[in-house]
């Protein structure tokens, strides 16, 4: 295991060792596949079955085989899962990891922008509530957002939330004009205009991935750059792994720095702004994790009723590659 320890609270590497063969042992006995988002901390990724993006995340979910899944990412992913799949137990080891975008926009604002545009399409972002995916038509990841937009009849009206970032991005590469939601993550919105000036000055070998949340600002400065590239998580894996360049900007949450630098060990990643830390990703810890294993804690349930109405959007997303 190539575990490097950027946790709030670091344990010795002999203890992360240890740690994370008690996980896996558990994880044998419970029938239990552990799937982390590419921003958790090392030593939970290190320590998963799988480890991707929200879209790859949810297609993981939807084909396991064991009984159990444990979610280390944040309570909308988990929450996904338990749709996607209602016969599994979904486990989270932190219920309090949450996220800022999801938390931008509740059903009762959804419900009341359905009302002033009766008719229109409804695509959510998977960062949302259970609730808000009940009253979507269709779910998109950010890898997914650009195909799902295409899906849908040019004719039609549609209302895209939550993520302003996202929806103006989305805009200039369908050429669709859309509703947005003015909703934003904190983290990315917090990469500013001039972490990408330093980059255009100090780093003219370098390639930049910028993740679609982040501010318009940056992403304008990128547009049109033919070094920059505009994608989600997995997406920026991908890229880096063919791309024959060696030294990669990441505009996006740090934990993903670990993910590249795995998958592509031969070149060199850093980060745009070492400030793009994500503190409810960071929520899931190596021993929260063997807790959640052992004690069979936090189960992730949807109402039946919601689950119901939220399935289709979500299979759509599942669906469109
Ligand atoms: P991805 O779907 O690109 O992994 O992003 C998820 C997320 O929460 C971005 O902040
Ligand atoms: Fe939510 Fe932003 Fe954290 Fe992603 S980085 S989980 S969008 S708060």
């Amino acid at each position: 295991m190539t575990t490097q320890l950027i946790s709030p609270r670091a344990l010795s590497p002999r203890r992360v060792r240890e740690l994370q063969v008690e996980v896996r042992a558990l994880a044998r006995t419970r029938d239990a596949v552990i799937l982390a988002h590419n921003y958790q901390v090392p030593e939970v990724q290190d320590v998963a079955d799988f480890v991707g993006d929200s879209l790859g995340l949810s297609r993981e979910a939807a084909r396991t085989d064991e009984a159990a899944i444990v979610f280390c990412g944040v309570h909308f992913m988990a929450e996904t899962a338990a749709i996607l799949c209602p016969d599994k137990t979904v486990l989270m080891p932190d219920l309090d990891a949450g996220c800022s975008l999801a938390a931008s926009i509740t059903a009762d604002e959804l419900r009341a922008w359905k009302a002033q545009h009766p008719g229109a399409v409804v695509v959510s972002y998977v960062n949302t509530t259970a609730e808000v995916k009940a009253e979507s038509d269709y779910c998109c990841t950010s890898g997914n957002a650009k195909q799902v937009i295409e899906a849908i009849p040019e004719e039609r009206e549609i209302l895209f939330l939550p993520d302003l970032y996202l929806g103006v991005w989305l805009e200039r590469v369908t050429g669709r004009t859309l509703n947005v939601w003015l909703g934003e993550c904190h983290v990315h919105a917090g990469i500013r205009p001039q972490d990408i000036v330093r980059w255009q000055e100090e780093a003219p070998d370098a390639e930049l991935l910028v993740h679609p949340e982040c501010g318009c600002a940056s992403q304008c400065m990128a547009f049109g750059n033919e070094r920059t590239h505009i994608l989600g998580t997995e997406g920026m894996i991908r890229f880096a792994r063919s791309s024959p360049k060696r030294r990669f900007l990441v505009a996006t949450e740090t934990g993903i720095l670990h993910r590249l630098r795995k998958e592509a060990p031969e070149k060199v990643f850093e980060a745009v702004s070492e400030r793009a830390i994500c503190k409810y990703m960071k929520m899931i810890t190596l021993e929260k994790l063997r807790d959640s294993l052992r004690d069979w804690r936090y189960v992730v349930t949807v109402e039946p009723e919601i689950a119901e109405r939220a399935r289709l959007a979500i299979e759509r997303m599942v669906a469109i590659a």
